[in-house]
């Protein structure tokens, strides 16, 4: 008898906690879709050599597309965000991206915002963008139109070239030479005077600096990031901050097929 009652005690606990779980998901993801009010602007640029990492790993048909200028970092996009929470996304379904409306602007994304996982759908980039962030954007004048939203990207990245800020503080990208985050921090902070999110991402357990996150008002100025949920003693990240980070080289697989290359010739020639 009692062990009867404290089995069915337990599945009445199991069920209402599932029912709890249902209806807090069902809520969570009623108010993620149904607003879209947003309180500020992340501001993200990505490191194309990590980005290719990521995109490659494991991939033997992937490839990269890399901006012309050496040692560029690009634009993932700008996204409006709730304080505390993300998004939100996709404020409005029926405005899909239009290629035509960036066609003016088309040559500086092609190089700035450019879609590094080569082999995609064109215009994929750029579309998710669009579609995702760009119509939550829109809520505000300088955003108001995909023109807009591309135009100030470009112009953001302008203003705040990272591979700029980072070498401004002596950190250059290596393979061999680990960086801290207290380094990357502080290079940005000194520059910005407003606290940046960093992210890294990990392939084959070592940690490669991605992205860095800038964030503003509506009204365009610059302010600290904000993200309880990363905070390490004041740094904003989802690094691990004991392990090495990497802020790779940009020209490593170009490298190996040039060593690829000269290794064939050497080949050739010793077995002639
Ligand atoms: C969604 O976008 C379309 C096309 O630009 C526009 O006409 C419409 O007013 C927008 N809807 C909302 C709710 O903003
Ligand atoms: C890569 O391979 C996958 C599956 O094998 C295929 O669907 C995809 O189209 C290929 N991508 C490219 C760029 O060749």
């Amino acid at each position: 008898m009692c062990n009867k009652s404290a089995i069915s005690l337990v599945i009445l606990c199991l069920s209402l906690d599932f029912a709890y779980t249902v209806h807090i998901k069902h809520l969570r993801s009623h108010d993620f879709s149904a607003s879209t009010d947003w309180d500020y602007l992340i501001f993200t640029q990505h490191w194309p050599t990590t980005v290719c990492k990521d995109w490659t790993h494991k991939k033997p048909n992937h490839s990269c597309s890399y901006p012309k200028k050496h040692n560029a970092w690009t634009i993932h996009g700008i996204w409006p965000t709730k304080i505390g929470t993300r998004g939100p996304e996709n404020c409005n379904s029926t405005w899909l991206f239009d290629p035509e409306q960036v066609k003016p602007i088309e040559t500086d994304l092609e190089e700035t915002w450019i879609n590094i996982e080569k082999g995609t759908a064109l215009y994929s980039l750029w579309a998710h963008e669009w579609n995702k962030h760009g119509t939550c954007a829109a809520a505000i004048p300088p955003f108001s139109n995909e023109f807009k939203y591309f135009s100030k990207g470009l112009e953001l990245i302008k203003q705040y070239p990272m591979h700029d800020i980072l070498s401004g503080a002596n950190i250059f990208p290596s393979d061999t030479k680990p960086v801290t985050i207290e380094e990357i921090d502080r290079a940005i902070v000194s520059k910005i005077g407003k606290k940046p999110m960093i992210q890294c991402k990990y392939e084959d357990r070592i940690q490669y600096l991605f992205e860095l996150r800038i964030c503003f008002d509506k009204q365009l100025n610059l302010i600290d990031c904000s993200d309880n949920s990363y905070q390490l003693g004041g740094i904003i990240t989802n690094c691990n901050i004991n392990a090495e980070i990497f802020y790779p080289d940009q020209h490593q697989a170009t490298r190996g097929l040039v060593q690829l290359y000269k290794f064939i010739n050497w080949l050739q020639w010793f077995t002639l």
